[in-house]
């Protein structure tokens, strides 16, 4: 999605805008451009359609120099990924603006400005704003006095940075929607739409709120509220080393994300498990009261972050008798849903600014819900601040658009709720309890036994890197990791990959079965496996090649056709965390043999901030 960076100090700030662009390029974007007020008082742009690396090369040749600028990569929306419609836009050649979201009454005030005799140079949303800005400009003289009137014509969802050549001491922004962060430094301030894109300059952050306006200066910053009202904000000292968003050894971030996986879940259990118990006060003060009155869970998220609320629906009807529904955001938002008494509603984000997620949490408060409950990676985004109680995740910031360790992080998050419910509602038995609490102490070490799979894995992509079908079998909490692996294997080798229970493949989808469809399939050793095993002969004999994850007590072997990889023992339960990690890196290693742009896949976005 589209990323903000912007800055004012009495240094040349080019380097550090674009620093920032390219800390941001993992949002996915098509296009991007930098505006800055050069010595002599001009505002001056550059915008490339493609990569960061070709806008920075411009650059270098047009040696854009200043001490005020913005900048953005842009997710297109509105109008193609081309040049012309990539940000800033200008209305003249004095004010400049770049915009994140959807500005939905566009055509609206695209007609009521034209009708004030302004043309447009693009096909964007966000043009409207500009001209809309210089307007308002006319009327009211001040950038901010102007800025403060132009919002409230604004439907829809902005996070804007805007700078002027007639003020030229203040750089502007205005949140609704999209978020923003302001950087502070030393006679020097920033802004961003994600503070990873600031950490090289500073590590003290304010985060803007809904419907702030702020007049960021080199020494000083102000902020109204969305009633006009002068707010302080806090200002936040970030302590997570600049080094994450850095690929170290690691060719991909998305590699280098698979293998952090055992540290990220050890960190993600620390703190939350007593000797045999959860401990439920990790999901906040009031958890024990509320989760005693649950008697349902409605689950609500978007792609990985739906599939691991699809296993925990597993989880929590076996093992802790609660009634669960899952369902993708993008449906429930605008769906009529009848809300059983005393259902908590927890949504699952990695980003926690997806918009679909938001608008269902939105939604829901206004349906009677028990309580609503966060499980999220992020600790200031908005999921976390709107809900009632949150479980933050601790994968550390995730930069490969492909969700990893996100996603089992957020496993082990929803197996400590399913255990804390249990153990609250008196539904789990405690010696149960006691035997999970211990199996996911050892997670880490099962989880670093799988990654040490990696050559093996790789050799096995070999027979993927010609093909252009796969599908991906699964049974009971294993088809949620099935669809998670064939998401995986789309997103970023462009393989169609489909998954299905295995039980459905006699119902369908064995049409499809010959020798240019391999079939991958997880097979943890439970009371599925001779069902399981049943329907991988249904596939051999239609010579489908098949390529099996199995425990090593399920006796399955190599043969014509059929390659398994054995994998460490593990309690059922935890098995769909550990049997992530070989479809994760089946993937990329197929992405890699096909020459993908592993890390940010073509038409993705890592946080889908808009519909
Ligand atoms: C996963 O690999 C995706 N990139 C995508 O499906 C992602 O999980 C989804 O957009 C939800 O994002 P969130 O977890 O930040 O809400």
């Amino acid at each position: 999605m589209c990323g903000i960076v912007g800055a004012v100090a009495e240094r040349n700030i080019s380097a550090i805008l674009l620093e920032g662009l390219k800390r941001l390029e993992y949002r996915g974007y098509d296009s991007a451009g930098i505006a800055v007020l050069d010595a002599a008082g001009q505002l001056q742009r550059l915008r490339r359609s493609g990569k960061v690396a070709e806008l920075e090369s411009a650059q270098r040749t047009a040696e854009l120099t200043g001490r005020l600028g913005i900048a953005h990569t842009r997710w297109a929306t509105h109008g193609a990924p081309c040049e012309r419609n990539a940000h800033p836009h200008f209305s003249g050649d004095d004010l400049a603006v770049v915009h994140n979201g959807i500005i939905e009454n566009h055509e609206a005030l695209r007609a009521q400005l034209k009708a004030l005799g302004y043309s447009f140079a693009s096909d964007t949303d966000t043009e409207v704003i500009v001209h809309l800005l210089k307007h308002k400009l006319g009327e009211f003289g001040d950038l901010t006095v102007a800025l403060k009137s132009a919002v409230k014509e604004l439907h829809g969802a902005y996070g804007l940075a805007v700078i002027s050549a007639k003020q030229p001491d203040r750089l502007l922004a205005a949140r609704s929607g999209s978020p923003l962060v302001i950087g502070l430094g030393l006679g020097e301030n920033f802004l961003a739409s994600d503070q990873l894109a600031l950490r090289q300059v500073t590590d003290r952050f304010m985060y803007l709120e809904e419907g702030d306006i702020a007049e960021i200066r080199r020494d000083s910053v102000q902020i109204w509220d969305v009633d006009g009202q002068p707010v302080q904000r806090e200002s936040v000292q970030y302590h997570e080393g600049a080094e994450a968003a850095d690929k170290g050894e690691y060719r991909h971030f998305m590699l280098k994300e698979i293998h952090e996986q055992p540290k990220v879940v050890q960190r993600t259990l620390e703190g939350r498990l007593g000797d045999s118990q959860v401990l439920v006060q990790a999901f906040g003060p009031q958890a024990a009261e509320l989760f005693a009155k649950v008697r349902n869970v409605q689950i609500v998220a978007c792609g990985t972050s739906y599939h691991a609320g699809m296993v925990a629906r597993y989880w929590l009807e076996e093992l802790a008798g609660i009634p669960c529904q899952v369902e993708v955001a993008s449906e429930f938002r605008y769906r009529k849903v009848v809300v059983q008494p005393d259902t908590l509603f927890v949504t699952i984000s990695q980003s926690g600014e997806t918009a679909d997620t938001l608008a269902a949490l939105r939604n829901a408060k206004q349906l009677g819900y028990l309580a609503s409950l966060a499980i999220c990676n992020v600790g200031i985004s908005s999921l976390v601040r709107e809900s009632d109680l949150c479980l933050l995740t601790q994968a550390g910031p995730e930069i490969g658009v492909a969700s990893t360790k996100a996603f089992t992080t957020q496993l082990v998050g929803l197996m400590l709720l399913t255990l804390a419910l249990g153990q609250v509602r008196g539904t789990l038995a405690a010696a149960t309890e006691a035997d999970l609490v211990a199996e996911l102490r050892r997670l880490p070490t099962r989880l670093g036994e799988a990654l040490a799979m990696d050559a093996t894995v790789e050799k096995i992509a070999e027979h993927f890197a010609e093909k252009h079908h796969t599908l991906f079998l699964g049974r009971g909490a294993q088809y949620p990791v099935a669809m998670e692996g064939a998401l995986k294997l789309k997103e970023i080798s462009y393989i169609h990959a489909e998954a299905y229970p295995a039980g459905e493949l006699k119902h369908g989808p064995l049409a499809l079965v010959d020798a240019d469809m391999p079939v991958v399939t997880v097979a943890p050793n439970n009371e599925l496996l001779e069902k399981l095993k049943s329907n991988l002969q249904e596939v051999r004999a239609r010579g489908g090649e098949l390529i099996v994850f199995a425990d090593g007590a399920a006796e399955m072997e190599n043969g014509e056709g059929t390659y398994v990889v054995n994998m460490p023992h593990i309690h059922d339960a935890l098995a769909p965390i550990l049997y992530t990690l070989p479809l994760q890196l089946l993937s990329y290693y197929v992405a890699v043999l096909r020459g993908t742009d592993v890390d940010q896949p073509r038409n993705l976005a890592k946080s889908v901030t808009v519909e």
